[in-house]
């Protein structure tokens, strides 16, 4: 049987592709081990990679500050973690070989944490855990079935940092997610006031 702490130590020693080589630390991943929600980013950015966590820059700011709105939060009851777990240089998107050489780590992290819902943030997440023509502007908030598990997207929080218009349409889906939660996972509120 798997376990997180043969998992981590496995990542650590990753050399499956050369995105080990550039970075500074590796982003495993944070939060809840056992958490009913699961969020996946794209990979670490500038910050992540110095510290080693993931969404620790002001894409991490302000999506903490998105989690708040639904009474979520990484200390308490979610699990956070990216596609790749090294920084792609200078911030591109991470390669599809990439990505496929990282999917077993996200793979035993999603079958360790079985969380009951999972959240893409942004398209790159999403083309890779829902559908590989996903279109974020059209599909975000819709729900999709990954592996049996409740799936959706929404906007990256370095994309809303980028353009606060798409702010309103991300609250919407927020509060959406809110109410799948309480349909789907009624622990994760029992006792909170939202
Ligand atoms: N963007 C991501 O997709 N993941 C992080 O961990 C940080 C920024």
């Amino acid at each position: 049987m798997d376990s997180w702490e043969n998992l981590k130590k496995e990542c650590a020693l990753c050399s499956r592709c050369p995105l080990g080589e550039t970075r500074t630390k590796l982003v495993f991943g944070t939060g809840v081990e056992s958490a009913s929600i699961l969020f996946v980013g794209e990979g670490p950015g500038e910050q992540e990679d110095l510290q080693g966590e993931p969404f620790v820059g002001p894409a991490g700011n302000l999506l903490d500050d998105m989690l708040e709105i639904i009474d979520l939060s990484r200390k308490t009851n979610v699990y956070i973690a990216n596609i790749v777990k090294c920084r792609p240089p200078k911030n591109r998107d991470p390669k599809p070989e990439e990505a496929a050489a990282c999917r077993e780590w996200l793979q035993r992290q999603i079958d360790l944490v079985q969380p009951k819902l999972i959240v893409c943030l942004g398209r790159i997440a999403a083309t890779h855990l829902i559908r590989d023509d996903f279109r974020i502007t059209r599909e975000h908030g819709q729900w999709f079935d990954v592996s049996g598990i409740p799936c959706t997207a929404i906007y990256h929080p370095s994309a809303l940092l980028r353009d606060e218009s798409k702010r309103p349409e991300t609250f919407v889906d927020l509060i959406a997610i809110r109410s799948k939660i309480r349909e789907l996972c009624p622990e994760v509120y029992s006792g909170s006031a939202l």
